[in-house]
């Protein structure tokens, strides 16, 4: 598809422009979109994890608020996003998950020279796919999203659709301090060899201690977004059956999660249907037990005592209208391999990974702790990266990810959705896209995508402290 026009969001004009699997030229000339203009300011500030009361951390900010505002664009309508840096370190903004052009990716040295303290960056870019993505800085990423540098970014169906609330719920991990600040140490080799920097206190929305309030009978699309650096997280709603509709913003056959649990790995999105089948004035808890032996409790819906909205359940919940994807052609498919190497092992030993060659921003402090296909890209981005392959524009991909090491992997690529084939041999079933695809130790994951948008792109680990100690690499799309 192309990136690079506007089509007019009339809305069953776009309805019917993707149903008719070409959006021809025509449309451009049907009368552009008025763009919609945003500001976003970074800077330092101050949160409130456990309400308007409790103390101050200091953070940084997108307009002053932790997460970030919630940006609500609409797809096919182009958008123009100021970005000014206020920080006294450079800055990018990273629109994770939206296939836009790769100039406007974020990544610096490769895309785009960070944003220097006091300038501003213009982000301009069409969003072709609705759903729930979110944005987060690409330059000194550890530092910047752990200090808190992350806010939620939803692309607005054509046609809305039928829910009684829309929710979001944007899941942020800290390492604080006993006093409440955020802990230093950031890109400890510890860290970076290990599961990352996981935090100690995970907040929803800004808030600790916050609950959700919900009434009996409705029915919520409830947006769920890991923004953390490296806690990985297994939600189950207590009393309640979540249908997942989507994954990465990608709408997914609408299903329910094995063992009712949500597994969302950093900077994944997962959007679920739940029914509000509790009592009025009743509690239910949101458990997170994604690590043996650490459950917690993440929140709470709390019912309000009002009789239910209505005297029966809806019915089962709908497909989510599915995005303009290309469908790749399998059977003409480049193939491509993707290895993990790495990382601790038993005995505090470093895996020796044989042939490791090291391609690090000059002058940047950590090593490599990992490889992919023996080669340490670290860092955030920067230029020079040498392509890890070639695709031509048009062509199909069939990418296999093997994780050879002992740790989890969320992998993230820039600027395509994959559609994920099978797991360890296993086709994947509910016909799931995903920029982001968790890989469990050992694991073998197969997915295809169609290289239609031309650029260097960025592929990584989402544990932030694994992309910068190597876990990184870039494919190009000529
Ligand atoms: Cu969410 Cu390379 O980023
Ligand atoms: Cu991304
Ligand atoms: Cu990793």
């Amino acid at each position: 598809m192309n990136y690079d026009f506007c089509y007019t969001v009339s809305r069953r004009g776009f309805l019917a422009a993707v149903a008719g699997a070409a959006i021809t030229a025509s449309m451009r000339t049907a009368g552009a979109s008025a763009i919609d203009e945003r500001q976003i300011k970074v800077a330092p500030g101050e949160a409130r994890f456990s309400g308007a009361d409790g103390p101050p951390t200091a953070v940084w900010t997108y307009n002053g608020t932790v997460p970030g505002p919630a940006l609500r664009l609409r797809q096919g309508q182009p958008v123009r996003i100021t970005v000014e840096n206020g920080l006294d370190e450079g800055t990018t903004v990273h629109w994770h998950g939206i296939r836009l052009p790769n100039a406007m990716d974020g990544v610096p040295g490769l895309t785009q020279p960070p944003i220097r303290p006091g300038e501003s960056f213009v982000y301009e870019f069409t969003p072709p796919d609705a759903g729930t993505f979110w944005y987060h800085p690409h330059a000194d990423s550890l530092v910047q999203i752990g200090r808190g540098l992350a806010g939620p970014l939803i692309i607005e169906e054509a046609e809305p659709v039928a829910v009684d609330r829309d929710l979001l719920w944007l899941l942020q991990d800290w390492r604080l301090t006993k006093d409440g600040r955020i802990a230093g140490g950031f890109g400890s080799m510890m860290d970076a060899s290990m599961s990352g920097r996981v935090g100690n206190l995970v907040t929803v929305n800004g808030q600790a201690q916050g609950g959700q309030s919900v009434r009996a009978g409705e029915r919520l699309r409830l947006r769920l977004a890991n923004a953390s650096l490296a806690r990985m997280m297994a939600l189950r709603f207590e009393g309640h059956r979540p249908i997942v509709l989507a994954i990465d913003g990608q709408p997914c056959d609408p299903h329910e999660p094995e063992d009712g649990r949500l597994v969302l790995a950093p900077a994944m999105r997962i959007d679920i249907a739940l029914d509000m089948q509790g009592d009025p004035g009743s509690r239910h808890d949101v458990i997170d037990d994604f690590y043996d032996g650490l459950a917690y409790r993440l929140t709470t819906l709390a019912y309000d005592k009002a009789p239910p909205l209505r005297a029966h359940p809806l019915d089962t919940p709908q497909a989510l209208p599915r995005n303009p994807l290309p469908e790749p052609d399998l059977t003409n498919a480049v193939r491509q391999e993707i290895v993990l190497q790495g990382g601790m092992m038993g005995g505090g030993k470093l895996a020796g990974v044989g042939g490791m060659t090291g391609m690090g921003m000059p002058g940047m402090n950590g090593g490599a702790a990992w490889a992919i296909n023996g080669m340490s890209m670290t860092g955030d981005g920067h230029a020079g990266m040498a392509p890890q392959f070639t695709l031509e524009r048009g062509a199909s991909c069939h990418l296999t990810m093997r994780n050879e090491t002992a740790w989890w992997h969320p992998m993230h690529v820039h600027g395509f959705s994959l559609s994920v084939l099978s797991r360890n041999g296993s086709p994947v079933p509910h016909r799931q896209w995903q920029d982001t695809v968790l890989l469990a130790p050992r694991d073998v994951i197969e997915c295809a995508f169609v290289a239609d948008n031309p650029g260097d792109w960025m592929l990584h680990c989402h544990v932030a402290d694994h992309q910068m100690a190597g876990l990184m690499t870039v494919f190009r799309v000529t």
